[in-house]
């Protein structure tokens, strides 16, 4: 245990069992400081559609498309009215992205490259949009992707709530696990790391637990023992097959991954979402540094898990508790 987790009583945690979609629905605008999201990668397999398909922005006027794309990041207006440029008839159709034409061309554009990551994103883009909206002011989304998506996904965040808002590109590298012969073997995932306000997200460097020096020689002894502040690459252990902290869920991401996550970009007593939350890794780090967590999922299997991994929380959808807190 760090000096940090003693120094803080655990924070709450409330788990929802069900889709995300209709949970974070519920949710209140600019309610949470960090979301973190691990998404399901891309299998080659259509998922589910919950999309309305955007109408041609073609016949908006110039200086309405002009505003949209000023307008940027919405702040925490209601979903209807940060797609749509103010005075426009949109015939009840919800306008995506709020970069809107230019959104729409992009994602055209891939979409013709690779059908497979349409399906993909056309299950992930609406809850993004939500995730967008819960995000607090000073808030900072991480969206946690493997290769074969994060390229792809760069372009459309970017496209979908501002270039501006792009923070940082880390890359989690571990080394694990057969190697083939044919290519570079993959062992990285990459999380994309967006903030609400370029001006006004919070970012804490000194509570980032600290890593040690590659070539401890080259530094002062002082250097040394205090160790250095990791970059945007972290080299990191999947997480033991034995030990504390396995659970046996199969996509089980490190806590010392989520740690550095949390401890940078969220204060205690504030709030954490996870809302593909699989073992809970977000919601154990977050309460146990004293923020409070949000987590869902649809799987009986991961509820089963996080209620062992915090018997600390409250259970709430389909047979648990009923109603939402
Ligand atoms: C990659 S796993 C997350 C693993 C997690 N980060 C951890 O450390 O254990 C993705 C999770 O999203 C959940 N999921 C996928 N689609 C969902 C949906 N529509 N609503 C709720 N949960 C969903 C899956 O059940 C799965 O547990």
């Amino acid at each position: 245990m760090t000096g940090s987790e003693s120094a803080v009583a655990p924070g709450s945690v409330h788990i929802h069992h069900g889709d995300n979609l209709d949970v974070i629905r519920s949710l209140a605008d600019a309610s949470f400081t960090l979301i973190y999201l691990d998404p399901p990668f891309n299998t080659g397999r259509p998922q589910e559609r919950a999309v309305e398909t955007a109408r041609s922005t073609a016949s908006v006027p110039p200086a309405a498309r002009g505003q949209l794309a000023d307008e940027g990041a919405a702040g925490s207006r209601p979903l209807g009215e940060q797609m749509t440029p103010r005075g426009l008839d949109t015939g009840g159709v919800v306008r995506r992205g709020f970069h809107g034409r230019e959104y729409e061309r992009i994602r055209g554009d891939l979409r013709a490259y690779d059908d497979t990551f349409d399906d993909y994103w056309g299950f992930l883009e609406p809850r993004l949009l939500e995730a967008w909206r819960l995000l607090a002011d000073d808030g900072t989304l991480y969206l946690h992707l493997d290769y074969r998506e994060a390229h792809y996904a760069k372009v459309l965040m970017d496209a979908l709530v501002g270039r501006d808002r792009f923070l940082n590109e880390l890359i989690w590298a571990y080394d694990y696990g057969a190697k083939t012969r044919k290519r570079w073997p993959t062992k990285h995932d990459t999380i994309l790391v967006y903030v609400k306000d370029p001006k006004a997200y919070w970012f804490d460097s000194d509570a980032v637990d600290r890593e040690p020096y590659m070539a401890p020689g080259l530094v002062t002894p002082e250097k040394a023992e205090r160790g250095k502040l990791p970059t945007d690459v972290w080299w990191h252990t999947i997480v033991p097959t034995t030990g504390r902290e396995k659970t046996g869920y199969p996509t089980q991401k490190p806590e010392g991954i989520l740690r550095r996550i949390v401890q940078a970009s969220s204060r205690p007593g504030d709030r954490v979402l996870d809302f593909f939350a699989g073992s809970g890794t977000t919601g154990a780090v977050a309460s146990t540094l004293g923020r409070d967590a949000v987590l869902v999922d649809h799987n009986p299997a991961a509820i089963a898990v996080m209620r062992e991994r915090m018997p600390h929380a409250r259970v709430f959808g389909m047979e648990h508790e009923q109603t939402l807190p």
